[in-house]
């Protein structure tokens, strides 16, 4: 714990500790989610859906990294069991329904939409009042909304691909 990052926030401690722990789950639901995503997916541009996934769970494993690192710096404990990151997380894990591209790659987009959401209300929370944890969630945003808009790209390639 860092004694003055605890101090300069304007922003109830538990509060926001409980924020950064939730997205600190969801954010491990969604390393695995990617990561198994791109060793089951089959068939239409799986080279390109797989290598995407790929790439993406490791951006939400540098997310949870860095949720971790600012819930330690302010004093708190980063979940110490998996067995609690589903009941923490609010954007849910979507198992995979089937290993189609396109089935695989829907379901990333929703949970992607759910983290833009998630993201943009932290910042919104610490606009102001806690300028560390803004930059980090402000920095995640830009994230995921890039992966937001690859995950409609490549929906509308399978699309464009039917015609
Ligand atoms: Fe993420
Ligand atoms: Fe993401
Ligand atoms: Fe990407």
């Amino acid at each position: 714990m860092a004694e003055t990052a605890q101090k300069i926030i304007k922003i109830n401690l538990e509060e926001l500790l409980q924020i950064l722990n939730e997205a600190y789950a969801e954010e491990w639901l969604a390393y695995y989610q990617y990561w198994l995503g791109a060793k089951l997916a089959a068939g239409q541009m799986r080279p390109a859906v797989a290598a995407e996934f790929a790439e993406h769970a490791k951006e939400e494993l540098e997310h949870a990294d860095m949720l971790a690192d600012r819930i330690v710096q302010l004093g708190g404990t980063p979940i110490l069991n998996p067995d609690d990151w589903s009941k923490h997380a609010k954007c849910k894990y979507e198992a995979p329904q089937k290993e189609d591209t396109a089935t695989l790659v829907m379901q990333n987009l929703l949970s992607e939409r759910c983290a833009v959401g998630r993201y943009q209300n932290i910042c919104d929370l610490c606009f102001g009042k806690d300028y560390e944890t803004f930059r980090i969630s402000a920095h995640i945003l830009k994230e995921e909304l890039e992966h937001e808009q690859e995950m409609e790209d490549f929906l509308k390639d399978f699309d464009l691909a039917k015609k």
